[in-house]
């Protein structure tokens, strides 16, 4: 009977060694083991003296490049970098703004609201855990409390502030006004921007299918049962 044994990672047993090293002649056997002479200095290559060349060519292969690319920064923004800062530009709100010496750990949430003044975007957990923070970059819904904001140079950004204000509210605050879809109002921004967002992205009709696509955001109030009657209103007017 034939033997279907997966034979793929079977070490390779004495007895093959045995085999081939036995179809050696024995003059191949002596010349594999000759023994370096003191006066070939040259032909001495030991583990350690081959690893090294290549750690050595390495090293060199690496450094030309980096030699090359040394960057020629815009005197603008060097001077804000030998300041510890950086230069960026934003669209925020349809309006373009220029922020110098800014912080290149500083967070997205942080910057709107401490450098911009944008407070209607909140900070809840900054851990990327509530959507408190949640906020459009090109259009999509990011939590900011995730994102530097020196990674955004000329990115489009739209907070709370920037799709409706009192008078001129945009139809998914009104249904959140309209449907009591908050009590504190403290996760209440961030649920409207996910709210939002959430009419151009790709999920099913149900409610379940709403609660799945905001389950980003925490309301520790419990307004779901209105939140989510809010965004099925907005849903079925678009
Ligand atoms: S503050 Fe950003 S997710 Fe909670
Ligand atoms: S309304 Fe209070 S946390 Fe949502």
């Amino acid at each position: 009977m034939a033997d279907h044994r997966d034979l793929r990672h079977q070490p390779e047993t004495s007895q093959a060694h045995g085999t081939s090293c036995a179809s050696l002649a024995p003059e191949q056997h002596s010349l594999e083991l000759e023994p370096l002479t003191p006066e070939q200095p040259e032909a001495r290559l030991t583990r350690r003296t081959f690893l090294s060349g290549i750690g050595a060519t390495g090293l060199l292969a690496g450094a030309a490049p980096l030699a090359v690319a040394a960057p020629v920064l815009d005197p603008e923004v060097q001077e804000a970098t030998d300041s510890g800062g950086v230069t960026i530009k934003l669209r925020v709100n349809g309006r373009e703004v220029t922020l110098r010496d800014l912080d290149p750990r500083a967070t997205l949430l942080d910057t709107l609201r401490e450098r911009l003044d944008l407070a209607g975007t909140k900070k809840g957990c900054d851990h990327g855990q509530c959507g408190a923070c949640t906020v459009h970059v090109n259009g999509r819904r990011v939590n900011s409390c995730l994102s530097f904001a020196a990674m955004h140079e000329g990115d489009e950004i739209t907070t709370i502030e920037g799709i409706g204000q009192p008078g001129n509210l945009h139809p998914m605050q009104a249904a959140f006004v309209h449907h009591d879809g908050y009590q504190c109002g403290y996760c209440t921004s961030g649920q409207i921007m996910s709210a939002v967002a959430l009419l151009k992205e790709p999920i099913g009709p149900s409610d379940e299918d709403i609660r799945n696509a905001m389950a980003g955001n925490i309301c520790r109030c419990g307004a779901y049962t209105n939140i989510v009657a809010a965004v099925r209103q907005v849903r079925t007017q678009a």
